[in-house]
């Protein structure tokens, strides 16, 4: 259990709560953010992500240690909040296939705190504002090439683990809307797509600082089935400038955003443009996804979004080439590497 932990009480700058605050995208809204003159609470058990992503001081940013349960258990009743984006979760299909109880239960547990506390934790005991960051995988597998927020969904059968987090993120997503029309709660629900960039890493099986890393370091690139398979990647310095663009407008709450970019790149075309922009030796191993997903795993042959929504409401322009976010990101690892931390 986490120490109660005062909030400095001192500046009227916006008091911003952060849960997932020190993985891959939480950090780098925590940086917007602090940019910005928030007063920065950040909640992260560290199961994923790594206080090294976070400054180790700074004047407006705390730290606290916890799952997002137990710090809200421990807050003061006088601890306030203007916005809170919740990004703490068991991230990807992968670990979800790996701990699947822990995973189901962290990615609805965790949310249904957040929001019941967001009902009371704003200023002068109302509610705070709220952004939810749910997955493009809420999607399922629905038969049109471009995903829109209202589509239907279809998922496979629960005995098959892959769609449990599909089903988790879509239950988090129902949660925070039903707070925003039964209780008034500002509640934001954002679907991010593949989200790419600095300090992300391979561990959990995404794709690209997978292909990233193994071209630093002269490995073949696995490219899983044909490679035709497509995405669309956006980096994550686009995606976080947006998110606090989203919860600002009023206009936006009680929604659903689809937040990405919407140009498709092929695996294959992928794990080439990896080993042209650094460079690399490397060679492309192609290998059946039967022998990576031994319990059977379908894999979307497309994942597009439909951006009409975001770019209306908040004129949304993704700004970064994806040839400058693969730089970027193998400078992230290399600084991994010389600080002794290997390349994941
Ligand atoms: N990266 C993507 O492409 C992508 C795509 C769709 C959705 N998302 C969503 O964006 C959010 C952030 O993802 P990310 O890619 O930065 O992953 P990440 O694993 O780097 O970040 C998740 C963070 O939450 C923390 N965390 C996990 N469980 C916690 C708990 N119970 N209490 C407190 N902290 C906890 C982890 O330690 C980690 O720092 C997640 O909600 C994820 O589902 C990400």
């Amino acid at each position: 259990m986490p120490q109660q932990v005062p909030q400095d009480a001192g500046s009227g700058a916006r008091r911003t709560l952060v849960s997932g605050g020190s993985g891959f995208i939480g950090s780098h809204l925590v940086a917007r953010l602090l940019e910005r003159g928030d007063r920065v609470t950040v909640v992260d058990d560290l199961s994923t992500g790594r206080r090294a992503n976070l400054p180790e001081e700074h004047p407006r940013l705390r730290f606290i240690e916890a799952t997002v349960k137990d710090a809200i258990h421990v807050f003061g009743p006088g601890e306030r909040f203007d916005e809170i984006y919740h990004l703490a979760a068991a991230v990807g299909v992968q670990l979800v296939l790996e701990d699947p109880i822990r995973s189901i239960e962290t990615n609805v547990e965790q949310t249904s705190a957040v929001l019941r506390f967001a009902t009371r934790c704003g200023p002068e005991a109302g509610p705070a504002r709220v952004l939810i960051t749910s997955s493009s995988e809420v999607y399922g597998k629905p038969p049109s090439a471009e995903f829109c927020e209202d589509d239907d969904v279809l998922y496979g059968p629960t005995t098959v683990l892959r769609w449990s987090y599909a089903q988790t993120k879509a239950i988090d997503e129902y949660l925070g809307l039903a707070h925003h029309a039964r209780l008034g709660v500002p509640v934001v629900v954002v679907r991010l797509f593949n989200t790419v960039g600095p300090r992300q890493v391979g561990s959990y099986g995404m794709v690209l600082p997978r292909f990233v890393a193994a071209a630093l370091r002269g490995d073949p690139l696995e490219v899983y089935g044909d490679g035709t398979q497509s995405r669309c990647f956006c980096d994550v310095r686009d995606v976080v400038e947006v998110l606090p663009r989203l919860l600002e407008q009023p206009r936006c709450h009680g929604r659903v955003f689809n937040v990405g970019s919407d140009e498709p790149i092929s695996i294959g075309d992928l794990a080439r443009l990896v080993i042209q922009t650094l460079g690399s030796s490397s060679e492309i191993r192609h290998v059946p996804y039967a022998s990576v997903y031994p319990d059977g795993f379908e894999d979307l042959h497309r994942r597009r979004p439909s951006l009409e929504r975001v770019r209306t409401a908040v004129n949304f322009r993704p700004g970064y080439s994806l040839r400058q976010t693969i730089v970027d990101l193998a400078s992230s690892l290399r600084e991994g590497l010389s600080a002794g931390e290997g390349i994941r």
